[in-house]
């Protein structure tokens, strides 16, 4: 879970690695360096903190054509100097930058130990440096070094490799870790991620798992685990899909908030074409002679899932929801006719990944709904849907969230050919603006109330529990407030006992057939000294209420209802003066289990 850079036949490429690391800080961002290689020595500059702090320590100018940069969420060792990369060999000729886990790096650490090798940090990455070099020394080949170590080490990675002896190449190699090589006319770029390259190029070569290679100024070889050959072309990327940019505003996670109604109308758009909907026959029908649908997913995508879930019952369908990596260990396929559905915006969230290939080898039809085209599971997936939604840069989850919803809601009704979906999304359109028009001040108001508090709770019943859940965890992620969500009816079983005077309880009413029971629930947590806030439906509110929604159909509640939960966690993050879109201890791509 970290990014890597590299550039070869770059005249000082400082602005490259900085500026192109600046924009891996999604995928880790607790250490980051560089090394570079000049008169026949490795120079490597790195520390425990940002991108920023980084460049601080770097040179005016870079006296090389050949580096390599990081970006690291720690994996294996403490967040500090000693544990971030690049990572440097024995003989010191041997730099290496590494995104991914090896998984048998004990193993390989053992039989380093045998030849003389001692380790100076906790990671598994220098095991891996020197698993080269002790190849390198044995027959002089960087490649058939790479080879012979592709065979024993287990787990992903994505690597550049730099080797005094070759002042022209970066060496790289790859499995179940993304890795791009980006063509330029005077040099050759690569790096984890097309985006940390679009300056300088629109053509990119993607490695697929168990090939490695080395690039040059103007040349890129690679070959297979078998030692063979492989053509790969460069191909164009639409630069736009991959820009990231603030826009004036102050963090993505503001950006990308007010982007929902844009999001929306994206997706209808796709996915609803000259008033029919718009997808795969096959898919439709293979969901449809369906009789469970499985979902699988974490995090956010797994609340989406939730709500999903629900829609597919209309159909007499059930429906199973997974957590990844509770499920990736224990699978079941329920139903006589199951069809999964793997839920992920970046598509490259490991314990998703792991899912993937078991449901593969069990031949369980199944669809991936993701926003990042091109990405590992869209790749290996039977059926695909993009949710259009734009990058998403910010750790926490937004637009995203609402266009998972969304296309769950369009493709549920497409099973039974109902078009009222369209109208009420519209619908939800308006209630967006009006939270983002008629309310902020409202929410920035309850942000300041809740900051500095230690524990918040929010309460729902039905579509409203699902949006709850994802309330919270948008909240504890970027506020580090303990935040819990609770089913109304639940909280009397045991959370209750926990409430104090003053605490915050943050109720939404949305459904009419239960909203007797939640207001029952309002007071309940009321009469125990909760400062209660409700965001209420217009025809179910009270003049105490605290935010009035216009009226949409509560099947919607998450999209429609989410950009209040979304900007309350925003605003008290900000107030905490916190790093809103890089939280402490998360990356926004989870590629390690
Ligand atoms: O990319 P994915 O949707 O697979 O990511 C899953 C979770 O890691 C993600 O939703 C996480 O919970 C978010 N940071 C929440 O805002």
């Amino acid at each position: 879970m970290c990014g890597i850079v590299g550039a070869v036949g770059f005249i000082n490429p400082k602005e490259y690695i900085i500026e192109g690391l600046k924009k891996l800080e999604y995928r880790g961002y607790d250490s980051a360096g560089v090394a570079m290689l000049s008169d026949n020595t490795i120079k490597i500059i790195k520390d425990k903190g940002t991108i920023d702090h980084l460049a601080t320590l770097l040179p005016e100018c870079f006296d090389t054509d050949l580096a390599i940069g990081h970006t690291r969420w720690a994996t294996h060792g403490a967040p500090n100097k000693t544990n971030s990369h690049p990572h440097i060999s024995k003989s010191k000729k041997i730099s290496i930058v590494h995104n991914g886990v090896i998984e048998n790096y004990l193993d390989v650490k053992s039989f380093l130990n045998k030849h003389n090798y001692d380790f100076a940090t906790s990671t598994d990455t220098e095991v891996v440096v020197n698993l080269i070099e002790l190849f390198y020394e044995q027959n002089g080949d960087m490649l058939t070094a790479l080879q012979k170590s592709m065979r024993i080490l287990k787990g992903s990675y994505a690597l550049c490799i730099i080797n005094v002896d070759d002042p022209n190449s970066i060496y790289i190699m790859k499995n179940c870790s993304p890795l791009l090589i980006g063509a330029c006319e005077d040099f050759t770029l690569v790096s984890s991620d097309a985006g940390a390259m679009t300056k300088y190029t629109d053509r990119f070569i993607e490695l697929s798992d168990l090939e490695y290679g080395k690039i040059q100024k103007d040349k890129v070889e690679i070959y297979n685990i078998n030692g063979q050959r492989v053509d790969k072309v460069a191909t164009k990327k639409n630069l736009e899909d991959l820009e990231i940019d603030l826009n004036g505003y102050p963090h993505y996670m503001l950006k990308e908030i007010d982007e929902i109604e844009n999001v929306i109308h994206k997706i209808i758009s796709q996915y609803y074409v000259d008033d029919e909907f718009n997808f795969d026959k096959d898919l439709l029908s293979d969901m449809r002679r369906a009789d469970n649908i499985i979902f699988i997913a974490c995090g956010t995508s797994y609340h989406a899932s939730l709500v999903g879930g629900r829609y597919f019952e209309v159909y007499n369908k059930s429906a199973s929801i997974y957590f990844a990596s509770e499920w990736a260990f224990h699978p079941t396929f329920p139903g006589n006719k199951p069809f999964v559905i793997l839920i992920s915006q970046s598509g490259e969230t490991a314990d998703v990944i792991h899912c993937q290939k078991i449901i593969n080898e069990h031949k369980i039809p199944h669809l991936v709904i993701t926003n990042t085209d091109g990405s590992t599971l869209q790749r290996n997936a039977m059926y695909y849907l993009l949710l259009y939604a734009g990058r998403e840069i910010s750790v926490a989850s937004t637009k995203a969230y609402v266009a998972q919803v969304a296309l769950l809601a369009i493709l549920s009704r497409a099973l039974g050919d109902i078009k009222q979906v369209i109208t009420d999304l519209y619908k939800c359109i308006d209630i967006i603006r009006d939270i983002r028009y008629h309310w902020q001040d409202k929410i920035k108001d309850i942000a300041m109330q809740i900051k500095d508090i230690k524990d918040v709770f929010y309460l729902g019943r039905g579509y409203d529990y699902f949006m709850a859940l994802e309330a919270s965890l948008k909240l504890k992620e970027i506020s580090y407030i303990h935040s819990e969500a609770f089913a109304g009816g639940e909280i009397k079983h045991g959370p209750i006992a926990l409430i104090e005077q003053g605490m915050p309880v943050i109720i939404f009413i949305t459904d009419p057939e239960i909203t007797h029971s939640i207001r029952g629930n309002v007071e309940e947590v009321k009469a125990r000294g909760a400062k209660t806030f409700t965001i209420a439906r217009d025809s179910l509110s009270r003049e105490t209420d605290t935010i009035i929604i216009q009226e949409y159909p509560s099947y919607l509640s998450s999209v429609a209802v989410s950009p209040f939960a979304f900007y309350l966690a925003y605003y008290v993050s900000l107030f905490k003066g916190y790093n809103v879109d890089k939280p402490r201890n998360l990356a926004k791509s989870v590629t390690v289990e």
